[in-house]
């Protein structure tokens, strides 16, 4: 499952106990092990090799360039959904061809520098970032579209650089993946694509378009998914949607499946890849065979597992009940259990003998402590990483690890109530290499410092 293990009562991050890189370091702090990201990827690659997919990691499950280029240099394409996370594929050295661009309100200016890297926003900054000059990389591969508003800008955009625009209409196909509210997003009722019917007529619209080329179909059911059904279901549709238009004369050569593969939160939660891949595989066989080229887009399988927030606990209070165990940091650094309820493991880096956790999931109390809330420093009262949990006792500069944290934590850190973005650190065998230095104190309070006047038209009322 992954490389975080308890070795005589000490976590350890592959061959680095837990507590060294936080004494180094400090806390909160981001630990990814290099190992397990490779390990994922080999695994999801291996399970769906008979179709050898176009995999793109969605970069917005953890977006760091030092985990990117791994990723990267393990084959991996990306999916981006924005500008900034675009040029993130890129300066991790991500093949434009190999980057596939989805979201639902693409800027102009996102759309030109997908399709023209001269029209990067890091053009000028390429010396300072010891980058290539962006002009000559060439447009991503696939530029997915969501509406036929958003195809029309497509359109205009790539007529005016001269170009043709590989695109793939993301379609809503009205299924219910059964992910959190906020995350399920192939509903009728949600905001992502466009219904099968709409796809067809675009199809129809576009086939001789001088400035799209519309390659196939994108989907994205939701986040996080346990079980293949959902997959059958969204390939049975498409597979239709596909034999309709290609009646119709349209050539469809993509066929883009999304991201959504569930991560071990408790052990044993999700399903292996062979699972997934087993049910799904021989559903696209015949489109495989007629010369679609399937894409997919883990993001939190690959991620999840390959990382843990360790936190410092600064107080111990009984109260109303409840043990509240105050940390270093809350929402603010893992918004997950606040936002969607998520649960995540947590446990102490150091334990005595006989209370190491036997894989991750709050089974039957090791002591007699009473439950705890795990909270942090925020003022909210929806501020925490774990509630009810049985712990081991803990004491003020006690340290916790939160597990499956390496997916939609640090993406989705903020500096609420002015708390620094944590430190990342990435893990390969014994060697440590920090990736983000802790946000400094001057980050936090310059923007607000720097003012300028906003020149206006003259004749402006005031
Ligand atoms: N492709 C598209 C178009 C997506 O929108 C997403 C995730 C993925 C791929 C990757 O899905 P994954 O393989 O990571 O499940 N913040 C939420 C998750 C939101 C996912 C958004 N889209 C969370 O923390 O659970």
């Amino acid at each position: 499952m992954d490389h975080f293990n308890y070795i005589s009562g000490r976590l350890h991050a592959e061959g680095i106990a837990a507590d060294t890189l936080a004494e180094a370091l400090g806390t909160p702090l981001y630990v990814y092990s290099q190992r397990t990201m490779h390990d994922h990827v080999t695994r999801f690659r291996a399970a769906f090799a008979e179709i050898d997919p176009l995999l793109c990691y969605a970069v917005k499950a953890c977006s760091n360039i030092s985990v990117l280029r791994e990723l990267a240099g393990a084959g991996m394409g990306m999916d981006v959904v924005s500008g900034i996370e675009l040029e993130r594929a890129w300066l991790a050295g991500c093949p434009m061809a190999k980057v596939v661009f989805a979201g639902v309100g693409k800027s102009d200016e996102e759309i030109r520098a997908a399709l023209d890297g001269r029209f990067s926003p890091l053009r000028r900054h390429s010396t300072e970032l010891q980058a290539d000059d962006p002009a000559a990389r060439g447009p991503v591969g696939v530029l997915n579209t969501e509406s036929r508003s958003e195809l029309e800008r497509i359109a205009a955009i790539a007529a005016d650089l001269g170009v043709r625009a590989r695109v793939a209409i993301r379609i809503n196909p009205d299924i219910n993946a059964g992910a959190h509210d906020h995350t399920t997003t192939g509903r009728a009722s949600d905001k992502f694509g466009v219904p099968a019917e709409q796809a067809a007529d675009l199809c129809a619209e576009y086939r001789r378009h001088e400035a799209v080329e519309i390659a196939g179909f994108h989907v994205h059911l939701g986040s996080p998914i346990y079980t293949p059904a959902p997959y059958l279901q969204a390939v049975e549709r498409l597979a239709a949607l596909i034999d309709r238009v290609e009646e119709d004369g349209t050539r469809i050569t993509h066929l883009d499946l999304g991201g959504g593969i569930g991560a071990d939160y408790e052990t044993g939660q999700t399903p292996a890849f062979t699972v997934f891949a087993d049910a799904i595989v021989p559903a696209l066989r015949p489109l495989v065979a007629r010369g679609v080229h399937i894409a997919l887009e883990p993001g939190r399988t690959i991620m999840a597992n390959a990382g843990v927030l360790l936190v410092t606990v600064r107080h111990v209070k009984c109260q109303g009940g409840r043990r509240f165990v105050i940390c270093d940091a809350g929402m603010n650094a893992l918004i997950r259990p606040s936002l969607y309820g998520a649960r995540h493991f947590v446990w102490p880096t150091r334990v005595e003998p006989g209370l190491e956790p036997h894989g991750r999931h709050f089974g039957a109390p090791p002591t007699d402590t009473e439950p705890c809330d795990v909270v942090g420093p925020v003022c909210e009262s929806g501020d925490f990483l774990a509630r009810g949990i049985r712990l081991p006792e803990v004491r003020r500069g006690d340290r916790l690890a939160v597990f499956t944290a390496g997916a939609y934590g640090m993406t989705m850190a903020s500096t609420y109530n002015d708390q620094p973005l944590p430190a990342e650190v990435l893990v390969d065998g014994a060697i440590a290499t920090v990736i983000r230095e802790q946000q400094p104190a001057i980050d936090l309070v310059l923007p607000g410092m720097t003012t300028r006047s906003v020149p206006l038209p003259a004749g402006t009322n005031a």
